[in-house]
């Protein structure tokens, strides 16, 4: 079978590092890929989110199965372009990708289906008076502002006081994230432990796949600016069989029904960012991809062959397979950046000791910012590597993580040490 994987970065890479594993699988072609992807399938030069380039090049190549990474190409009609000319596609259609291309769709979604969830107003750029007022309407700060659109992971503001919240609503209805920001959803502060829930969907069923937990700010102990993620693990102890069960009730499968009574069937996995408080689930946001890194760590963890039940995503028959029940030792994965990131990252420094480092047992390097440079890796983004550790132990997993780390030669790379801290802490 031939796989189309769509993307170049450490989430990609692990899709394409894992399907390499399945005996059914003969071919796998990245678009466009990255020099570590290369070590495991083809790499074709064609950006993420050139719908034409990537529409025209499946028609000639005919994959199997397209799997779509990011979200850029899913809320731009990628999966509709292709099964339009009859591809089968592991990922939502644009009307059902919606779930993460506009927080006021999934507000408003959410509210008419009673999945539980921050209490919510939309205001659009004519609305800036209302929109302040209604921060009054909160206890006090912290508030939080999210751009409606997609805005590169950066849409999302909380400020401390109520004058940076008057302010940022200027500043964000005024266009600071273009026509993302053209309209603002104003939301509850939710209080709690954050946690991600990954579900495989395909338009009809949904069955769970697994948990992980992200640390999404740059410093250690979760302090300083928001990022992509810093690193995952997965198992989340927080999401135990019951919490799953629970997610799947309250929120992932009133999601499935709700968006196939709505016209908008959702095919792909349906990432659930949760936030729990007191033994209550609560959804922070829904995003229509795998999680970066999460997805690295999920990969890294399964023992069963994830093809069939990726494929019935596609084609349907969900409920039909047997499901992805065995995963081996738990797993984490450490993202190494380049200096100055998540703001401007220095690139183009060449990365020694990755073959060493990918020998400490049980650790896989996924590529997420890399170049070639005649024969060198060099930096070439904000989130550059994801070094990934599994172990019988969470905590031998992390100490593999960091042995692997510490024979890698980048002097402008960077980590946190402390990934998996707190579920460390419960011990
Ligand atoms: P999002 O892009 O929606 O995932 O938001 C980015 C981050 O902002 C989340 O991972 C949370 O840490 C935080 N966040 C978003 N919405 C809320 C909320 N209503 N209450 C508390 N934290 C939030
Ligand atoms: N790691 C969080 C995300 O992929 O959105």
């Amino acid at each position: 079978m031939k796989i189309l994987i769509v993307g170049g970065g450490g989430r990609e890479h692990a899709l394409a590092w894992r399907l390499k594993q399945s005996t059914r699988v003969t071919d796998i072609v990245v678009a466009p890929g990255n020099p570590g992807i290369a070590a495991v399938a083809r790499c074709e030069n064609i950006a993420a989110d050139n719908i034409d380039g990537l529409v025209a090049f499946a028609r000639l190549e005919r994959p199997h199965l397209v799997i779509v990474g990011p979200e850029v190409p899913l809320v731009m009609g990628l999966a509709d372009k292709l099964r339009a000319i009859d591809i089968p596609v592991f990922g939502p259609s644009a009307r059902a990708a919606m779930l993460e291309g506009s927080k006021g769709f999934s507000k408003d979604f959410m509210a008419r289906y009673n999945i539980p969830t921050a209490r919510y107003r939309r205001f659009t750029a004519e609305q800036a008076a209302e929109a302040k007022a209604y921060l009054d309407t909160f206890d006090g700060p912290p508030y939080v502002l999210k751009a409606d659109g997609l805005a590169a992971g950066k849409g999302v503001v909380i400020p401390e006081t109520k004058a940076e919240a008057e302010a940022e609503i200027d500043a964000m209805l005024g266009g600071r994230f273009g026509t993302a920001s053209a309209s603002l959803v104003i939301e509850e502060f939710m209080h709690g432990e954050e946690a991600s829930f990954f579900a495989l969907c395909d338009g009809e069923t949904a069955v769970p796949l697994a948990g992980a937990q992200d640390h999404k700010r740059v410093g250690d102990g979760d302090t300083g600016p928001n990022t992509g993620g810093m690193g995952a693990y997965s198992p989340a102890a927080i999401l135990d069989a019951a919490m799953q069960q629970r997610v799947m009730d309250e929120i992932v499968t009133p999601t499935i029904v709700g968006m196939k009574k709505d016209g908008r069937p959702y095919r792909g996995v349906l990432f659930v960012g949760l936030m729990i408080d007191k033994g209550i689930p609560r959804v922070v946001e829904y995003n229509c991809r795998f999680g970066d890194p999460e997805c690295q760590v999920i990969m890294a963890r399964l023992k069963d062959d994830p093809l069939p039940q990726l494929l019935a995503c596609a084609t349907g028959g969900l409920g039909d397979c047997a499901r992805l029940e065995r995963f081996s030792d738990p797993a984490v994965s450490v993202v190494m950046a380049g200096a100055g990131y998540p703001g401007e990252p220095k690139k183009g420094g060449v990365i020694g000791g990755l073959d060493e480092a990918g020998q400490v047992p049980g650790v896989t390097i996924f590529h997420a910012g890399t170049a070639k440079k005649g024969d060198d890796i060099i930096a070439n983004g904000g989130r550059v590597l994801n070094v990934t550790a599994t172990a019988p132990t969470l905590k031998e997993a992390v100490a593999r993580a960091y042995e692997a780390i510490d024979k890698i030669d980048w002097p402008d790379g960077f980590c946190r040490r402390d990934i998996a801290w707190r579920a460390l802490e419960r011990g």
